[in-house]
């Protein structure tokens, strides 16, 4: 029997993109339909994507088929919604329009009321999709906050009928502490009440990403260790108590990575291609970004690049004021991202105090991020946390050695072996401060100065297996243990 899965996200990849959500939904449903197709020895997965026609979008004119239109009830009246389908790809995505995705506002704004609005019609839009396409839904999975609300609304009685009516539910977390905070009044008006349950603290009964983890049937972060660290004050953002009460419904899936794209091999956006036959080539990119941006050529200078959003989340001031420790040693970096003012400002602040060594370059360039992990020798992910990054796997594919902190996802795709650093892939460190991050830092520099060492770390990484095919099998085992679990309750 074919499962049906209905994948719901706020962003996706090549449509639109502004975090990591945006690779995820673009290339997850893609690779569970690749994995289970006929003759894959699994069950066929028939997935479709659901994200809303933001205006980004409509303004790359992709080629899409109008649909038609239905209603989305609210408490009062109703909202129109106009469903487009795109079918270009490997699987069916649907961009649903109206009035509360149709403002020409970013995909996500500053004003959190006018993204509980967005979100909320769009959540409950794609719960009419299933009628409106005539087609069963055996799994409704979301992703983060966003369309948290379609899981919530599912609990209901007076959406869990029609095509929907035996569905199981998937909350897929990508970060936690992005609750959908001042949504209440767009839920309100579309007629879900707050949760009453004292299991959920008071402040969260009204949030949509709580609210979907309450009413899911599993939970999966997009990481094994993530999945444990959200059950701890650390890193539980107030909800650790009722998450630990949810434990057996909570597991980590780890995300891939898109390793056509990403393939040092092939990038066009490289000065000079290679692959682990052809390391010996790798360092023709450093002397070229060196000469680039106005560094010195040194190849023996260790090169150390940060390619991020400037967010505190990510670190990055650790890293800064950690480099600041090293100043005695010799190393050249490079940084590139745009974010939060301060964080940017202190980046900056970094080629200040380094003029001839340092390059912070505030701004978003797709083909600088490609030279720069083929370029760099070592690249800094000091993240306060991490539910699972994208970067250090590229860079790893790439042959550039990570160092980061032991955190979510970063311990579950770097091996830091102390004691035996030729089988590492990476440098990990536990407390994020920038005295631990900088006595990490120079306990790589020595590493990085033994090149036989070096060179096995940079082979090892660029041999880890990081595609999507490994997830794809796990999230298809999830579904099927869902609708085995449905039917049994229904004998
Ligand atoms: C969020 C997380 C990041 C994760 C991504 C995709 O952006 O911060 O760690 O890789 O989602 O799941």
């Amino acid at each position: 029997m074919t499962l049906n899965v209905l994948f719901l996200a706020a962003e996706a990849e090549p449509f639109i993109k502004v975090g990591g959500l945006g690779d995820v939904a673009g290339a997850l449903p893609e690779a569970i339909h690749n994995a289970t197709r006929p003759g894959s020895g699994l069950p066929e997965v028939d997935i479709r994507l659901v994200i809303p026609f933001h205006y980004a979008i409509k303004e790359r004119h992709f080629e899409t088929q109008y649909l038609g239109e239905y209603e989305v009830e609210k408490l009062e009246g109703s909202e129109k919604c106009q469903v487009y389908l795109y079918k270009k790809g490997d699987i069916p995505v649907y961009l649903l329009d109206g009035l509360p995705i149709n403002e020409k506002s970013p995909v996500y704004s500053i004003d959190p009321i006018h993204d509980g609005y967005k979100f909320v019609f769009f959540s409950l839009a794609a719960l009419g999709l299933p009628q409106f396409l005539d087609w069963r839904v055996d799994i409704l999975q979301a992703n983060d906050w966003h369309t948290a609300t379609a899981i919530y609304a599912l609990s209901k009685k007076k959406y869990r009928k029609g095509r929907l009516k035996d569905a199981r539910t998937i909350h897929t977390l990508h970060n936690l502490p992005f609750m959908g905070f001042g949504v209440q009044q767009a839920l309100t008006d579309y007629g879900l009440p707050p949760i009453e349950d004292p299991i959920l603290p008071e402040w969260a009964r009204h949030s949509p990403l709580p609210m979907g983890l309450y009413a899911a049937d599993r939970i999966i972060a997009v990481s094994p260790h993530y999945a444990e660290e959200i059950l701890t004050p650390e890193f539980g953002c107030g909800l650790d108590d009722f998450l630990k009460s949810r434990s057996d419904a909570i597991s980590g899936i780890l995300n891939g990575l898109d390793t056509t794209r990403w393939d040092p091999k092939t990038d066009p956006a490289l000065t000079q291609n290679y692959d682990l036959a052809s390391l010996p080539l790798r360092p023709r990119n450093k002397a070229a970004l060196q000469a680039q941006l106005g560094l010195e050529v040194r190849p023996d200078t260790p090169l150390l690049t940060l390619v991020s959003r400037m967010d505190p989340q990510k670190g990055i001031d650790i890293a800064l004021r950690g480099l600041h420790e090293c100043q005695d040693e010799d190393w050249q970096a490079v940084m590139l991202g745009t974010g939060i003012p301060y964080v940017e400002e202190m980046a900056q602040q970094l080629e200040v105090a380094f003029p001839g060594r340092v390059r912070s370059l505030i701004k978003f360039d797709g083909n600088l991020a490609h030279q720069l992990y083929a370029a760099a020798d070592i690249f800094m992910m000091p993240s306060r946390y991490e539910p699972c990054g994208l970067s250090q796997m590229i860079s790893m594919r790439y042959g550039c050695v990570p160092i980061a902190r032991a955190t979510g996802g970063l311990v579950d795709t770097i091996r830091y072996l102390p004691r035996s650093p030729k089988g590492s892939t990476g440098i990990l460190f536990k407390k994020p401060y920038p005295s631990v991050f900088a006595k990490a830092l120079k306990r790589t520099f020595r590493l990085y100065h033994k090149p036989e060492i070096w060179r096995q770390m940079q082979v090892n990484g660029m041999a880890s297996d990081f595609s999507w095919q490994q997830s794809a099998r796990q999230y298809e085992a999830v579904y099927e243990d869902l609708v085995t679990e449905a039917k049994r309750s229904k004998l």
